[in-house]
């Protein structure tokens, strides 16, 4: 994949810069990135706090697989940004269910999946890392953390940190071209924060506790309760 790139100092959203640029007849794949926005998006409709000093990107190509099968994707960025971030700092790293990625048990990345184009056929995958800014709990649901609390503003490192993360991702879609799903699953378990432990998933409708017991192979959550199993697709998911 040979992905065209676009830098800009500051944007609304790294995700609509990219809708922009595919209604302008620029053709996927490629990345955007900021280095602040100020109507960053996350999941489920969240702000995502965007100052200067963090990694806001968007990456727009056009998967070979069905639309269906788009949440791969999500797996797969998290398994290039656990590399990459594994590189960059030496904290503890896990990946929490469906997209988020913890440093030392709390937040530091999360990847936002939206579909664009008459058939759904165009991805643009949306990747914030939080470099050096962490924000505080009076602002986000959850507590998180950043790679390098405080640190100066450094182009050099931003720059290696971003061409980093695009080989690690071009890595690991080669790898899920090759051998298909399976194989980032397997990476995505071996990091699986909460696995095995009891768990509180909240989904749009209700609230279900159970053993969190691995993802199945469309990568939905298996919550075990009583013996019985059952698949969660999207939710919001918390340690009991
Ligand atoms: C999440 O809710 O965990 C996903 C957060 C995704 C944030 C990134 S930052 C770059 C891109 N532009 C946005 O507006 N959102 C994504």
């Amino acid at each position: 994949m040979r992905l065209r790139y676009h830098h800009f100092e500051k944007l609304g959203s790294t995700q609509d810069q990219a809708r922009a640029l595919l209604d302008q007849g620029e053709a996927p794949p490629f990345l955007i990135t900021a280095d602040e926005q100020s109507a960053g998006h996350g999941r489920l409709g969240r702000t995502w706090i965007s100052p200067r000093g963090n990694f806001y990107g968007s990456l727009a190509m056009r998967p070979a697989v069905d639309p269906a099968r788009y949440g791969e994707y999500s797996f797969l960025t998290a398994a290039a940004l656990l590399s990459t971030i594994g590189k960059f700092s030496k904290g503890d790293i896990t990946l929490k269910w469906p997209n988020d990625i913890l440093l030392g048990g709390k937040k530091c990345a999360g990847v936002l999946i939206e579909s664009c184009g008459a058939k759904n056929e165009i991805l643009i995958i949306g990747m914030g890392v939080n470099l050096r800014y962490a924000p505080p709990v009076q602002e986000v649901p959850k507590p998180t953390a950043a790679l390098w609390p405080e640190a100066p503003l450094d182009v050099k490192r931003d720059k290696r940190f971003t061409k980093e993360l695009m080989k690690n991702f071009i890595a690991w879609h080669r790898r899920y071209e090759n051998r298909g799903f399976e194989v980032v699953r397997n990476e995505w378990a071996a990091y699986a924060h909460h696995l095995g432990q009891p768990i509180t998933v909240e989904t749009p409708r209700e609230r279900l506790e159970g053993v969190f017991t691995g993802i199945d192979a469309q990568g939905n959550l298996l919550l075990t309760q009583d013996g019985e199993t059952r698949k969660v697709t999207a939710a919001d998911v918390s340690l009991s």
